[in-house]
């Protein structure tokens, strides 16, 4: 096992009615900012059940964060905290809410031109730089409640880019499971294998000595299998809505990443679909992912085997077992609504190879994946065997 550090300083409230705790969790004389999206709150109840619990608390609200948020979006937050000289920021939203808010925390002292910090992607790590913040999770999926990354897109270069640092943890997160009650299936769908590949980005590597880490990898990979088709049919079965809640956020909360390498290529060439075609972030790692462990079988094929066996319980030698997982994890994803082709997802597909080597190439990006040998002629097989 490799050396480590853990920190999580997160405080995670979790399960039915918690959200009343928003009394206490949000400090008090200070003014809040609270993020949200398109609206989704206003006809869930969310927002009541927030408004009810902070009704002592002086509030501005900030809504329109856009799935995969914008810079261009956020930047209008950062400037109504600093006109009005607001203390904290409670985001109620999924993924995006919460990554924009993370971007706008770490923004608004930020004193060079903002969008630095996703270009160079600077770390926040003084917690007297940032604004602080605590979260409402409304769509479980991204663990970003319980980390301290995000993910933004910036509109006028088409570009999805990262921030993060150990400043840019959630102060709390509130996670109700009977949140998802009003998920569409897409977005179910999309949560179960988003949070299925957070968990193989860590897991799905090379043999290592970190026997309790692959364990619990292992654990969350079958219950996403066991409960994943069943949530998307029954949100409002608590068993399993809370046991999918809690396997997004364990899925990345770094717990399973200490002492390990970890790959995260399927991420990174995901991300460029998102940006290049608008498809969701879940939906792009269903058709990179099994291709990645495709062309990147030699390097992977004994953690495919370990996983083939443990997880599908498959049998036969080594290159077998390695294959099928490969198509059962396909097969998996197909059965959680993914269309598993990148044609099948958009029209415009035949340059994508070349668009987005390209961009590797101009941002320095010599080599992905845990070995560093995702070459740009394996990103450039990775994705034409995904066309
Ligand atoms: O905007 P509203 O109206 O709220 O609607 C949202 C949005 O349209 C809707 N929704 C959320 N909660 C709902 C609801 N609808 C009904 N009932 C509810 N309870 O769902 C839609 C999608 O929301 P979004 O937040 O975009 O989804 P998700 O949570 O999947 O987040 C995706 C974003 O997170 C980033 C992705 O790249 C993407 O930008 N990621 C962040 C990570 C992190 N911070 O660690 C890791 C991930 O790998 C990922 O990259
Ligand atoms: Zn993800």
């Amino acid at each position: 096992m490799t050396n480590f550090e853990l920190y999580n300083p997160v405080k995670y409230v979790f399960g039915k009615g918690q959200i009343a705790k928003l009394t206490e969790l949000v400090p008090a004389n200070t003014k809040i900012l609270l993020t949200y999206g398109g609206g989704s709150i206003f006809n869930n109840g969310i927002y009541d059940q927030v408004k009810t619990a902070l009704s002592n608390h002086e509030i501005i609200e900030f809504g329109g964060i856009e799935p995969n948020p914008r810079y261009e979006t956020l930047m209008k937050a950062v400037t109504i905290i600093r006109e009005q000289e607001v203390g904290f920021i409670l985001a109620i939203g999924g993924g995006s809410v919460i990554d924009g808010t993370k971007f706008i925390s770490a923004a608004v002292n930020y004193s060079g031109d903002a969008l630095e910090i996703l270009k160079q992607r600077i770390l926040f790590t003084d917690l007297t730089q940032v604004i602080p913040f605590g979260t409402v999770l409304t769509l479980p999926a991204t663990g970003s409640e319980m980390n301290s990354g995000a993910v933004i897109s910036v509109e006028a270069t088409q570009e999805k880019l990262t921030l993060g640092g150990s400043a840019l943890f959630p102060k709390f997160s509130i996670c109700d499971p009977t949140v998802i009650e009003s998920l569409p299936k897409r977005q179910l769908q999309n949560g179960v294998v988003d949070a299925f590949t957070h968990v193989m980005e860590q897991y799905l590597t090379y043999p290592h000595d970190a026997l309790l880490q692959d364990r619990l990898s292992e654990s969350i990979l079958q219950t996403l299998i066991e409960i994943g088709p069943a949530v998307v049919e029954q949100p409002t079965d608590y068993k399993l809505a809370s046991n999918f809640t809690w396997c997004c956020t364990m899925a990345l909360n770094g717990l399973i990443q200490k002492g390990v390498p970890s790959d995260w290529a399927t991420h990174m060439i995901g991300h460029e679909l998102t940006a290049l075609y608008g498809i969701d972030h879940a939906r792009t790692l269903a058709i990179i992912g099994p291709n990645l462990y495709r062309v990147m079988f030699e390097t992977k094929k004994e953690k495919l085997a370990q996983y083939g066996r443990r997880v599908w319980n498959l049998s036969g030698n080594e290159d077998e077992v390695a294959k099928l997982a490969i198509e059962k994890t396909t097969a998996f994803f197909q059965t959680m609504g993914m269309l598993t082709k990148l044609s099948e997802n958009t029209n415009d597909f035949q340059e994508t190879a070349t668009i987005i080597v390209d961009r590797f190439e101009a941002r320095g990006w010599k080599a992905l994946g845990e070995k560093q040998n995702v070459t740009p002629e394996k990103v450039r097989e990775i994705i034409e065997l995904s066309y």
